[in-house]
This record gives C-alpha cells, sequence and structure tokens, in this order.
C-alpha cells in the first residue's frame, strides 16, 4: 500500500502538561507519514523526509496545524435535533424535551437519518471518537454503529438502559435490557473499529435489579466500555438518595454493583466527595467532564483541583444536546471558563491533551488513537489558524504553542478545522458540501 505523508505543524503528547514541561512535542516544520491507515512516522521533516517510500505523495500544508483527532467522552446522538432546547434545570429537560425526542428512535429510518448527520457534525468539527448514548431502542445502536463502520471510524456506543422513572414507551425491563445489550455486543463489540459500551442512563432510571444485571454484563465483558451520569445537578442528587437510601453516596450505588472499573466513563462528576474522587482513581474509572452541558443546565462547576489532588482520570465532553455545540475546541473555551471560576487555571496545551491523548489513555485506548506516534491508527485534524478573519488577525501575533492553541480554543469551532482524517482517509472537508466526502470502506 502507498505511503501518504503530510507536510505541516504537528503537535502530538508524550503525557500531561500538568505532570511534565516535555509532555507536549510541537515541531514547526514536521511530517507525518500514513500507510495502511496507521502512522508510520511522525517528526521533523529535515529528519523523516528521507525516510518515505519512493513514490510517497506529500501533501504540502505547513500553515497548517496538524493534531490527533478529538475525543469525546459523553455525547447522546438522538438529541442533536433537540440542541438549545430551554428549560429550568436537568430534571424538567428531560421530561420536556429529550424523552419525547428519544421516542422518534422507535422509527429505524429516522434513526439512521439523525446517525448519518450527527457523525457529519462530529468529523466537521474534528472529533473522530465519541463514546455515544444511543436511545433505549436497540436499533437505534444499530444505526449509529452502521453509520460509524460505514466511514471506519473508532466509535464507542451503546443502548441506553432505562426500567423506571421515565415514560412508558421508553422502558426496557431488567431482562430485555440485559439481552438486548448482549445481543448488541456480540454484533458490534470490536468488530472492525467498533465498541460498545454498556450504558445504564443514570440510576434514577435504573431499578435495582437492572443496575444487577448490568454489574453481571460488566463482569462477563471486562473489555466493554460503561458510561452514565453522576452527581451532575443537586435535585438529582437528593432525588437519588431518596430512591437508593443506604448507600454512602451517588456514586457509591454503581460501586456497589460492579460498575467502577477502567473503562467506565461517568458523566458530570460535579457534586462527588473526596472518598468518591479516590474510589474513581482507585477503580481508573473516568470523569467526564461537560462544561458547555453544566454551564447550560446550570449544574454546577466541575473541580479541576480536587479532580487532580484525588489523582481521578478526567476527559472532556460536549453532552451534546444538553452540551450547547459539538466542537471540542468550544467545549475547551468552556472549560477554561469553568475552572476560572473555580481558581484553576487550566492551559490550552492541558486542554488538547484532554480531549487527544489524555482521553485516549484513560479509556484504555491509548495504543489506538489520541496520538500522532508510529504504529498508531491514522486519526487526526487539520487545523486551520487562518480559519476565520478573527483567528488569522489573532494567531499572526501568538509568540508561544500556549498562545496559539488557547486562540483555538477561545476563537475556534468548525471554522477551524480544515480536515479531518480517519485511518488515514480524509472523511471531512471544510466547505465541501455536505455528503459530497464518499463514505470510506474499512481497509
Ligand atoms: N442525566 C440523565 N440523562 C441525561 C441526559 O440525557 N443528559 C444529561 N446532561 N444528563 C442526564
Ligand atoms: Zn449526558
Amino acid at each position: 500500500m502507498t505511503q501518504t505523508a503530510y507536510r505541516a505543524q504537528l503537535l502530538t503528547f508524550n503525557g500531561d502538561p500538568a505532570q511534565s514541561s516535555n509532555a507536549a512535542v510541537f515541531n514547526e516544520d514536521g511530517l507525518l507519514i500514513v500507510e495502511n491507515g496507521h502512522v508510520v512516522a511522525s517528526g521533523p521533516y529535515a529528519a523523516l523526509s528521507k525516510q518515505f517510500a519512493p513514490g510517497a505523495h506529500v501533501t504540502e500544508m505547513r500553515d497548517k496545524l496538524i493534531v490527533p483527532g478529538f475525543i469525546d467522552t459523553h455525547i447522546h446522538y438522538p438529541q442533536t435535533d433537540m440542541i438549545a432546547s430551554p428549560a429550568p434545570g436537568l430534571l424538567p429537560w428531560l421530561n420536556t424535551y429529550t424523552f419525547p425526542t428519544e421516542r422518534r428512535f422507535e422509527d429505524p429510518a429516522y434513526a439512521r437519518d439523525t446517525a448519518s448527520f450527527f457523525v457529519d457534525e462530529l468529523l466537521a468539527c474534528g472529533t473522530t471518537t465519541a463514546l455515544v448514548y444511543c436511545t433505549v431502542h436497540k436499533q437505534s445502536a444499530d444505526a449509529l454503529f452502521a453509520e460509524s463502520e460505514a466511514r471506519n471510524l473508532r466509535m464507542v456506543a451503546g443502548k441506553v438502559l432505562m426500567d423506571r422513572n421515565c415514560p412508558e414507551f421508553l422502558r426496557d425491563t431488567a431482562q430485555s435490557g440485559y439481552d438486548d445489550s448482549a445481543e448488541l455486543i456480540g454484533r458490534w463489540h470490536n468488530r472492525g473499529r467498533q465498541m460498545y459500551a454498556l450504558t445504564p442512563r443514570f440510576a434514577p432510571t435504573s431499578t435495582e435489579a437492572q443496575l444487577e444485571a448490568c454489574g453481571v454484563l460488566a463482569r462477563e465483558h471486562q473489555d466493554v466500555f460503561i458510561q452514565s451520569h453522576v452527581a451532575e445537578n443537586t435535585d438529582e442528587v437528593k432525588w437519588v438518595a431518596d430512591l437508593f437510601p443506604g448507600h454512602r453516596s451517588y456514586l457509591d450505588i454503581y460501586d456497589h454493583y460492579g460498575l467502577l472499573r477502567r473503562r467506565a466513563v461517568y458523566g458530570h462528576c460535579i457534586y462527588l466527595d473526596g472518598e468518591d474522587r479516590r474510589r474513581m482513581a482507585e477503580t481508573g474509572a473516568v470523569a467526564s467532564h461537560c462544561p458547555t452541558s453544566n454551564l447550560f443546565l446550570g449544574s454546577g462547576l466541575f473541580d479541576f483541583d480536587a479532580a487532580g489532588e484525588a489523582g481521578m482520570p478526567v476527559a472532556l465532553a460536549t453532552d451534546v444536546g444538553g452540551g450547547t455545540s459539538f466542537s471540542m475546541l468550544q467545549t475547551m473555551n468552556e472549560a477554561h471558563k469553568v475552572a476560572r471560576l473555580n481558581g484553576h487555571h487550566l492551559t490550552a496545551t492541558r486542554m488538547f491533551w484532554l480531549a487527544t491523548a489524555g482521553a485516549a489513555e484513560a479509556l484504555d485506548l491509548g495504543d489506538k488513537v489520541g496520538t500522532l506516534a508510529a504504529g498508531s491508527e491514522a486519526d487526526f485534524v487539520v487545523l486551520d489558524p487562518a480559519g476565520t478573519p478573527l483567528l488569522a488577525r489573532r494567531n499572526a501575533r501568538c509568540e508561544s504553542l500556549e498562545e496559539l492553541l488557547f486562540s483555538f480554543a477561545l476563537l475556534g469551532d468548525d471554522r477551524a478545522v480544515f480536515e479531518t482524517y480517519s485511518a488515514g482517509v480524509r472523511v471531512h472537508q471544510r466547505y465541501a458540501q455536505r455528503g459530497a466526502v464518499a463514505p470510506c470502506v474499512a481497509a
């Protein structure tokens, strides 16, 4: 298979920028060599230019910045059409907009159409991997996986489990949820680049029997993901305490059913205490911080200092449609401000790590995505420092990598994404007609 190469500014990471001042690896004149969907090498152009095979095609984009594809660790694809729906907080928002919208996924054609638009939108924003909530209907997960497989994306998704405290039309049962999840794991987990996530929506919408069944599945399938919500909103936290008396905390319910472990990802994690954070760190469960959602729904402020002190793994997420943007750049923008309000200075360099290698490592996918290191899957984004007139003016005056990344994070969105590549194939081009980029077939 022929090699392709990209001459551009390159950014990748070899660690957490909060721990090491050399964690960000930046090459102002870099070369990324790709073959067979994988990175062959990346580094300084001067050192690598003689390495690529005769006949290799080099794309010159020296005015652009290539970074690993973004990873969104918590997003609801069925909520695409209800993004930006106003409500006075989480619980009314769920009842007024979310549940009626998710009902529409009874219809496989609606699910397919939404999945296609959703994936287009992710790629337009440079997101190449996401942890995706579907609805309670198993065909909603089939639709998302089929769309992702057609474009050869590495995606993690799961059918929502919900057997109480929601409308009758969205309920499964402990047994049917178990059976449907097991069937979907059999059909999709590790098929090409697709991976499954057990998805109990949150403790209030599952009976103890359902959480128990989910724990059994988690033990039977040690390498599947688990995703849920925890401690997002004060009314929710009070409700959970009433529903599950006798547990030390909200998080402790998931712990009790064996749902805290590596590859378990919990959205929000705002109202945790020190003991909860210590358990997250000890088990390797990941806190998925969703700043645009937390601000939009008025949920609260994630505590980066407490997370850091406890050693709790953290990653970033949009949480669309509670979140207000598909863009991980816009998510960084709000993450910076949430941290600021809590007296924590979250650098842009660390936010880019959190959205790429940091997320991949937290999800136990560090050998596959989130990096430009040799051997990894060639998922990357080409960012345009002149993506908007304002970005162009600001970036002309940047004096450091941190300033450049900060400007992308604060001012950037899908207009800053010039191209997106998945497994070495271009899957999005800015300004190309939606649908004009042909779906690729797995290599
Ligand atoms: N908690 C339970 N379900 C949801 C959801 O769909 N979005 C958010 N933000 N929180 C939830
Ligand atoms: Zn959510």
